[in-house]
């Protein structure tokens, strides 16, 4: 019997693409450059699998466009928002991602970027970096502590549990969090937190606010010039979630006038492109979506995406299937 032909969209890490190459016809993506509309269609078209990421767009559109040979999307992430997920229930193609194996990882990246913004580490390096330290004094570059403040999360799946977790445990924070649904009791005493019914609440209240709420339409500008407006002026703002969470504009102009005192930022509204405004402000720490990026998780995301891919080709319930 013909081996199923599976696509992957962009590199991934040597030792899953080996695995994939054993059992499927695998194609790679050697270039490593995001696939257009028309790619995508074309290969929505040819391959069995389609194993798509963040850079892909694959909405109702392309795939309407595309429909034919495609059975699953294999997404490499958990994050799925660029995936039309009731575009793919209606065309009868299944689609799975790869929950658990970057909590961590994701969650390494919020407690970096609080800690970096909050002791100016980005501006600190740059500084030294340029020439202009001139030594130690007892004014110099003065930041925030972060231990023993109050840090609230908005959503508190798994990867704000676990930034609770490091936070509470870690840096003695105490931890407020806004979602639609209460944790169960043993969830909340392990992470320290306590539950806001109202957004502005917890955004009033908190000294850090690190966003873990799905992208999408339904949390399109959640944090916008408002809700900035209601964060204390010492607060900082983190986002490892979805870039369009938070109005960018409206953040830059908070920033640049000091209404917050700082934020870290990991995703983009239009990535890789960063709003100029951010680019040139001081207050504001910037990385290129590094989440889930350490070797250790990479792998583990792709191996998830196989063994995905073998359970759907195997004639079994995908273990990761969301559609
Ligand atoms: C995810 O898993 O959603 C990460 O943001 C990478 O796409």
């Amino acid at each position: 019997m013909a081996r199923p032909k599976v696509l992957l969209t962009r590199r991934w890490p040597e030792a899953v693409e080996l695995r994939l190459a054993q059992s499927y016809e695998a194609v790679f993506n050697t270039a490593d450059e995001p696939m257009d509309r028309r790619a995508m269609a074309d290969a929505l078209r040819g391959f069995d699998a389609v194993c798509p990421t963040v850079t892909d767009v694959l909405d109702a559109s392309v795939l309407e466009d595309g429909k034919g040979a495609v059975r699953v999307l294999g997404n490499f992430g958990v994050g799925v928002n660029h995936i039309d997920l009731d575009a793919c229930r209606r065309l009868g193609v299944a689609v799975t991602n790869t929950p658990d194996v970057l909590t961590d990882a994701t969650a390494e990246i919020a407690v970096l970027l609080m800690l970096m913004a909050a002791r100016r580490a980005g501006e600190g390096e740059r500084h030294l970096r340029s020439g202009q330290w001139t030594g130690w004094r007892p004014t110099h570059m003065m930041g925030a502590q972060v231990t023993g403040k109050t840090l609230g999360l908005i959503g508190f799946g798994r990867i704000a549990q676990a930034v609770a977790r490091k936070a509470h445990h870690g840096l003695g924070m105490c931890i407020l969090y806004y979602s639609r649904r209460a944790a169960a009791p043993g969830i909340e005493a392990e992470c320290g937190s306590v539950r806001c019914e109202q957004l502005d609440d917890l955004l009033s209240r908190s000294d850090f606010v690190s966003l873990h709420c799905p992208g999408g339409a339904e949390t399109h500008h959640l944090i916008d010039a408002a809700r900035l407006a209601a964060m204390k002026p010492s607060a900082f703002l983190i986002n490892t979630a979805r870039g369009p969470v938070v109005d960018e504009d409206a953040l830059a102009a908070a920033l640049a006038a000091r209404r917050i005192a700082g934020a870290g930022l990991d995703v983009y509204e239009q990535e890789p492109r960063v709003v100029p405004a951010l680019l040139g402000l001081d207050n504001v720490v910037l990385l290129p979506h590094l989440g889930s990026g350490t070797v250790e998780t990479r792998v583990a995301m792709g191996m998830r995406v196989a063994d995905n891919l073998d359970a759907f080709f195997a004639g079994r319930d995908p273990p990761d299937r969301i559609a």
